[in-house]
């Protein structure tokens, strides 16, 4: 083999073995793409875990965003990070919990992730939230009064079977 041409194969080698490491980018978020279908008043916690190199990326800012809004808002979430460092990675889990959830807590959600040194951002697929509302609720907010009527009322419809 002539010199040329094993300098030329290194090189391809070199190129093939970098390569994979080219396409991984600085950070990069996951979830779940399944939709999301809850009742009103029913517990609702997503989960996005944003995986980055910390020498690249320096500090990180997770967040969940409703239509590019971020929901930063504590009266309606409840925001909880964690972080675990493998390797030179790091994976930063950010969950956000629904104080209450709403029919308008209905919409397509994102996770987005942006590392504060360069700017690198990294913005996930969007997931539906269908919240429905409580078909029984109306039942429950009944006071005493209103549940004794109730029970008569029943009472009256089995008398009235039985006959
Ligand atoms: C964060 O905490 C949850 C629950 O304790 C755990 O399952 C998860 O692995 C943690 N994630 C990271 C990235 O440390
Ligand atoms: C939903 O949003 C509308 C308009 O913003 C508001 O008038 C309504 O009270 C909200 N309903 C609930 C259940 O939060
Ligand atoms: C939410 O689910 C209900 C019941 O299946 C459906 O009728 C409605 O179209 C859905 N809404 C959205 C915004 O997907
Ligand atoms: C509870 O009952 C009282 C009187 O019986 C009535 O005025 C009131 O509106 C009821 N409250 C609800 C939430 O239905």
């Amino acid at each position: 083999m002539s010199t040329r041409s094993s300098t030329a194969l290194f090189l391809f080698l070199i190129t093939i073995s970098t390569f994979p490491s080219m396409l991984k980018s600085t950070v990069q978020v996951k979830y779940s793409r399944d939709p999301v279908r809850r009742t009103e008043g029913q517990p609702l916690t997503l989960k996005c875990t944003a995986e980055y190199e910390e020498e690249n990326c320096g500090n990180i800012r997770v967040s969940w965003c409703l239509t590019s809004q971020e929901l930063t808002d504590p009266d309606r979430y409840l925001i909880h990070i964690n972080e675990t460092k493998i390797g030179g990675n790091r994976h930063r889990d950010a969950f956000i919990t629904f104080t209450q959830l709403t029919v308008n807590s209905t919409g397509f959600y994102q996770c987005k992730a942006v590392c504060q040194h360069t700017g690198t951002t990294a913005i996930g697929h969007v997931i539906s939230v269908n919240v429905t509302g409580d078909a029984n609720k109306g039942l429950k907010t009944l006071n005493r009064s209103d549940r004794h009527s109730v029970d008569v009322f029943l009472l009256a419809i089995s008398v009235f079977i039985l006959l």
